[in-house]
């Protein structure tokens, strides 16, 4: 399983990125930002409204969605903003959407892991994942919400009981692992940050964040305890902001950024613009995890190739080993969630 190797992901990464966030007069979208009034979700939607790829944005959340649409319809762009609060106008702000993107939820405070947050945040994704497998069954849905690993699998469940669903749509979004490791492999190497792309496989948590440095573009090359000692800050720097943020929680600024970048992606890809590659958490059978993030090659339907692993070296191999069993717990975890009684 380990060995199964698909052949890295040649495509251009760093065209694609660096696209993403340019606006255009490119055909639009509708978005739809569940958990838009959120630490997260506020700059996320700023981001997504100062992009010609949005013509409609339906902010929903359950408190201060009004006021957020408000504030941001005054900016003089093109997408149209409505604010939708409340569990009964959830539909409403999800139907007819193409892309759903879900930062609802609680954040971490200290000494938390994403797993302490399953509890109050399993049965958020699940209920916003059973409303958008109603009314907006065909949408590309990127999930923020932690945990991750356990959140995708619930959002798939309840989309496979409702009848619709479609591995290719459901993505957890890991993206600010991968913008984390450009950046600090950048800054390691005095390199321009935005021409970096290290891919970053397996999970959103801890040991299953799994940064792919040997295939790193441009190559670079690090010491053993060097690469250790990256490797380890790429798969905590989560638990760095929570740390530094002392109580008010996690990263919001980052993450609303790698969330605009993977919403735009999933909108060029919708559009049909070719050579769309990301790194996402989905429904996987690269390894023995049923879900795992490689990089994808996205298109109007999703996904429309799995990159896989590519060559891995031996250090990679291990982070590997010892991601899968976290993984598996986390996605049984969230199947179960949905699945008992
Ligand atoms: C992070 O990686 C919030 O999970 C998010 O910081």
């Amino acid at each position: 399983m380990f060995s199964r190797l698909v052949k890295p992901a040649k495509t251009s990464f760093i065209k694609s990125c660096a696209k993403n966030f340019r606006t255009s007069s490119y055909e639009n979208a509708k978005v739809a930002v569940c958990g838009a009034s959120g630490g997260i979700g506020q700059p996320l939607s700023l981001l997504l409204k100062e992009s010609s790829l949005v013509t409609e944005l339906s902010l929903y959340d359950i408190v201060h969605t009004p006021g957020v649409a408000a504030d941001l319809s005054h900016i003089n762009t093109v997408a149209r903003v409505k604010g939708f609060v409340g569990p009964d106008q959830i539909r409403d702000a999800l139907k007819g959407a193409e892309v759903i993107i879900i930062p609802a939820g609680v954040p971490r405070k200290p000494g938390m892991t994403r797993d302490d947050l399953f509890n109050t945040n399993a049965s958020i994704v699940r209920d916003i994942a059973q409303a958008a497998a109603e009314v907006a069954p065909k949408a590309l849905v990127g999930i923020i919400s932690n945990p991750v690993n356990s959140t995708v699998p619930i959002a798939s469940e309840v989309f496979q009981k409702a009848g619709v669903y479609d591995p290719n749509r459901i993505f957890g979004v890991s993206t600010l692992d991968v913008v984390r490791a450009n950046a600090f492999i950048a800054e390691a190497k005095g390199l321009d940050p935005a021409k970096v792309n290290v891919p970053v496989i397996g999970g959103h948590s801890g040991v299953t964040i799994i940064p792919l440095i040997s295939q790193a573009e441009p190559k670079v090359d690090f010491p053993k305890d060097q690469l250790k000692a990256l490797t380890e800050r790429i798969q905590e720097a989560g638990t760095e902001v929570v740390k530094a943020k002392a109580g008010a929680g996690s990263a919001t600024l980052s993450m609303a950024y790698a969330g605009a970048r993977f919403a735009f992606a999933l909108c060029r890809a919708l559009k049909g613009e070719s050579n769309i590659v990301e790194c996402a958490y989905v429904r996987s059978n690269v390894t023995e995890a049923k879900y795992f993030s490689t990089p994808l090659l996205l298109g109007p339907n999703g996904i429309q190739k799995n990159l896989g692993l590519g060559k891995l070296s031996d250090y990679e191999t291990e982070l590997l080993k010892a991601a899968i069993p976290e993984l598996k717990k986390n996605i049984a975890k969230g199947e179960e969630f949905v699945n008992k009684k």
